[in-house]
């Protein structure tokens, strides 16, 4: 299967934030920033693998600012790293005042989606280029958080044997 370059993947959602988006204080409920940052990040593993994806796990989900109603989100999600069949996506928030045209980066997501062929099993995914200085940072870090989370899974399963709790 032919590599394909990370950028191929890029992937821009944008959305106005409305009063029916917002939590009891006033401020955009942080589960509609969630599920559009799922969005975006299928979008992208969707471009690059031009398959079927599903969603295997949130890693990551920073909240750096509140988001207010009336302001504007874009979500730019890309691919960061590919293994078998699964790819990290990054996705980075930026929330936009219309009226002043300030711009702040609110959220920064990670997620892994897995490829699925046509009987909804996991497939190959197309392997990743990543070309650009920028890139080639991202998926060194995303072979960082993966090897993290397959320590921390070992890790646990390793302590529930020791504690007979399988
Ligand atoms: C994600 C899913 C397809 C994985 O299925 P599975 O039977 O565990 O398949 P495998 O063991 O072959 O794993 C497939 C890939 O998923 C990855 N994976 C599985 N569980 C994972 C998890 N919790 N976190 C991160 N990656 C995970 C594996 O590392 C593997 O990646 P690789 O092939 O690149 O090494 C399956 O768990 C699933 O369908 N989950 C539900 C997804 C969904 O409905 N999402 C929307 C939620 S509403």
């Amino acid at each position: 299967m032919d590599a394909k370059p990370a950028h191929d993947s890029e992937a821009v959602l944008v959305r106005w934030m409305s009063i029916v988006d917002a939590n009891s204080a006033g401020f955009v409920h942080g589960g509609i920033v969630m599920k559009l940052c799922d969005e975006a990040a299928g979008i992208a593993a969707v471009k690059h693998s031009r398959r079927r994806v599903v969603t295997a796990a949130i890693d990551r989900m920073t909240f750096l600012d509140p988001v207010h109603v009336g302001q504007l989100l874009t979500f730019k999600a890309k691919v960061n790293a590919v293994w078998r069949t699964s790819m990290e996506v990054g996705v980075r928030v930026e929330a936009e005042t219309p009226l002043t045209g300030e711009i702040r980066h609110t959220s920064t997501a990670y997620l892994t989606m897995v490829v699925l062929d046509d009987r909804g099993e996991p497939t190959a995914a197309p392997p990743l280029l990543a070309e650009s200085p920028d890139e080639q940072r991202r998926m060194r870090e995303a072979e960082v958080r993966r090897r993290n989370r397959l320590a921390e899974r070992e890790e646990i399963r390793a302590a529930r044997d020791r504690a007979g709790e399988l």
